[in-house]
């Protein structure tokens, strides 16, 4: 069931469901989460189940201030404290240390938390009211089965998880791609996943070196398991293939005309910024916007669009080598697999 999230009493209904144990389709700026009450285990151990998650791929926990970190974290080193202040509410995860004994299930079992505060005017009213019944934070993940595309709207969700789930809508998520996660339990921030705030933004307020996954390796100890982190991960039921323009041109051209020919469903889907010449029925195109941001917000809309028209394959622009297109290559490289 959808109900329109700007309203007082959707906001109440959503309250009593979490206090009740259930799960709520939850509306955030990146994307929507399926969402319970992190500090109760058999309430996170449904939203395992419904996802298809295996139970130790940690959810990310939403709370609605940096005053309900303390419940959560045993310790909040101070570069993560500037991080809070500069990026809270916004879409940016901590992975902080984690106090004993609180959200279990929601951490998998691992030793860190990861918390995120959602700037969504309608997380943010959940969470706020939550919080005064001393409810901390709600886990939650993408609101997708586990290795599918995340959903960025009410119809998404419901598309993934029926009638039966109780889903707040609060319209299109205006960032679209998952958070960045920072790990701050390495006395450095450590990017494990590539989103909306970049490294440099993240470098420039704690005045540290971002360290990538990769010099992980390095370390003592690897990156627990991440979902967000798989190299096959958000992907489409059509394949995805990443080319350049360049590459794109030639393929289409193999393709051939099939002008005269009557039209049939298309099975090739093209999604890039360079404008190609392209006679085929076959293709249905489709233009990436000039800006990451823009590309961002619509790239996962778009893929599930693709896969409504029942094309075998995407063929998709390679992204520009700027930094902030990060977030979006990433996901593109994991929809690839
Ligand atoms: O934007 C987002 O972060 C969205 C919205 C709903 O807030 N949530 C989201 O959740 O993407 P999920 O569960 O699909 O991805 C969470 C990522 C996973 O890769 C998970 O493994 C990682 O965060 N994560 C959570 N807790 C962690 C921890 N303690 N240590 C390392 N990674 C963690
Ligand atoms: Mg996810």
């Amino acid at each position: 069931m959808i109900l329109p999230g700007d309203a007082p009493e959707s906001i109440a209904a959503a309250v009593e469901r979490i206090r009740a144990g259930g799960l709520l389709g939850l509306p955030t700026e990146t994307v929507y989460g399926l969402a319970a009450n992190a500090d109760d285990d058999s309430a996170v151990a449904q939203v395992f189940k419904a996802k298809g998650r295996p139970a130790d791929h940690p959810l990310i926990v939403h709370v609605a201030d940096a005053s309900a970190v303390a419940h959560y974290a045993s310790f909040v080193p101070e570069f993560a404290e500037q991080l809070m202040c500069a990026f809270w509410p916004g879409p940016l995860t901590l992975i902080l240390p984690r106090r004993p004994g609180v959200a279990n299930a929601a951490a998998g079992g691992n030793p860190t938390i990861g918390l995120r505060c959602p700037s969504h005017p309608v997380a943010q009213a959940v969470l706020k009211v939550l919080m005064r019944e001393a409810v901390w934070g709600l886990a939650a993940p993408s609101a997708n089965q586990f290795g599918r595309v995340s959903p960025t709207t009410a119809a998404h969700v419901q598309g993934e998880f029926g009638d039966d789930l109780l889903i707040l809508d609060g319209g299109a998520c205006s960032v679209g791609i998952e958070s960045t996660i920072i790990d701050c339990t390495r006395g450095a921030p450590v990017l494990l996943r590539p989103g909306a705030i970049t490294p440099k933004q993240v470098q420039v307020v704690c005045g540290l070196p971002v360290l990538s996954k990769d010099d992980l390796e390095t370390m003592a100890s690897p990156a627990p398991k991440a979902s967000g982190t798989l190299d096959s991960h958000y992907a489409p039921h059509a394949t995805v293939r990443l080319m350049t323009a360049k590459e794109l041109q030639k393929a289409l051209t193999l393709l051939g005309s099939d002008a005269g020919q009557p039209a049939g469903r298309p099975s090739i889907a093209l999604y890039c910024r360079t404008p190609l010449a392209t006679v085929s029925h076959q293709v249905l195109c489709r233009r990436m916007p000039a800006d990451a941001s823009r590309t961002a917000q619509q790239l996962f809309a778009v893929l599930r669009d693709f896969d409504a028209h029942g094309v075998s394959q995407i063929w998709v622009e390679t992204t520009p080598e700027s930094s902030v297109w990060d977030g979006v290559r990433d996901r593109l490289q994991r929809a690839a697999g």
